[in-house]
């Protein structure tokens, strides 16, 4: 079973669109959607946005669905200048950019017990930059770096960029990546950009939320088909 996971219905839809056919499941206030594509198992879901949503649908993936890899797909914002709106980027690893416990003396995304940043699966990523060079498509990899803020601030963005060389930030994946790691299972988190996560970045995530949410579906369904 592979799990494809989103934060917000408009990243899963167009997954839904292009799978045609399932079965939905009730869960734990959610939907849980069962397919085959292309004769493999999948369950998809949105999480609802944050990183506790998203650690519960993640969890319920592979506890209850038994997923054993999970594939990411939504929108970011950038920080990087090289990284445009409908850029595609992978984390190599991920951080929660708002975990802070530096008045213990320790950095800032550490808590004891964890370390900061949480690595990818290197054999999915290996496979995503396959398949971008054989189509050839743009596939950034890079830091990503979570937390429960939408950032749409220069000096915050300048901040989350400089202390955790990140290149881009959202609101789920190091939680996805913790509960995975935590768990066991390969997992693969894939962005298209959606807006700079600078000052008034609000309104172009608005404007550009579904079609970059449409990129990053279409390139992690190419991806299944190759697994
Ligand atoms: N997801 C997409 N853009 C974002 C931003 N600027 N901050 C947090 N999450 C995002």
């Amino acid at each position: 079973m592979i799990a494809i996971l989103g934060a917000m219905q408009e990243e899963i839809t167009p997954i839904l669109e292009m799978v045609g056919e399932y079965k939905t499941v009730q869960y734990a206030n959610n939907k849980f959607y069962l397919a085959n594509y292309k004769g493999k198992e999948l369950v998809i879901a949105y999480s609802k946005i944050g990183k506790v949503n998203a650690a519960i649908t993640a969890t319920l993936m592979v506890e209850k669905f038994k997923a054993s890899k999970l594939l990411f797909t939504g929108v970011a914002g950038s920080l990087d200048e090289s990284l445009k709106i409908g850029d595609m980027l992978y984390a190599t690893s991920l951080v929660q950019h708002d975990l802070d416990i530096t008045a213990f003396g320790h950095p800032y995304g550490y808590v004891p017990g964890t370390s900061i940043f949480v690595k990818s699966d290197v054999g999915l990523n290996e496979l995503a930059k396959k398949i971008a060079d054989k189509k050839d498509m743009g596939l950034s990899a890079g830091v990503i770096a979570t937390g429960d803020q939408f950032i749409c601030d220069n000096e915050k963005k300048a901040w989350i960029k400089k202390i955790f060389n990140a290149s881009a930030t959202e609101m789920e994946g190091a939680s996805v990546a913790l509960v995975c790691e935590t768990l066991g299972v390969p997992f693969f988190i894939l962005r298209a950009i959606s807006d700079g996560a600078g000052d008034a970045a609000e309104f172009d995530f608005d404007k550009f939320l579904q079609d970059s949410a449409s990129v990053s579906a279409k390139f992690i369904l190419e991806m299944v088909e190759n697994l």
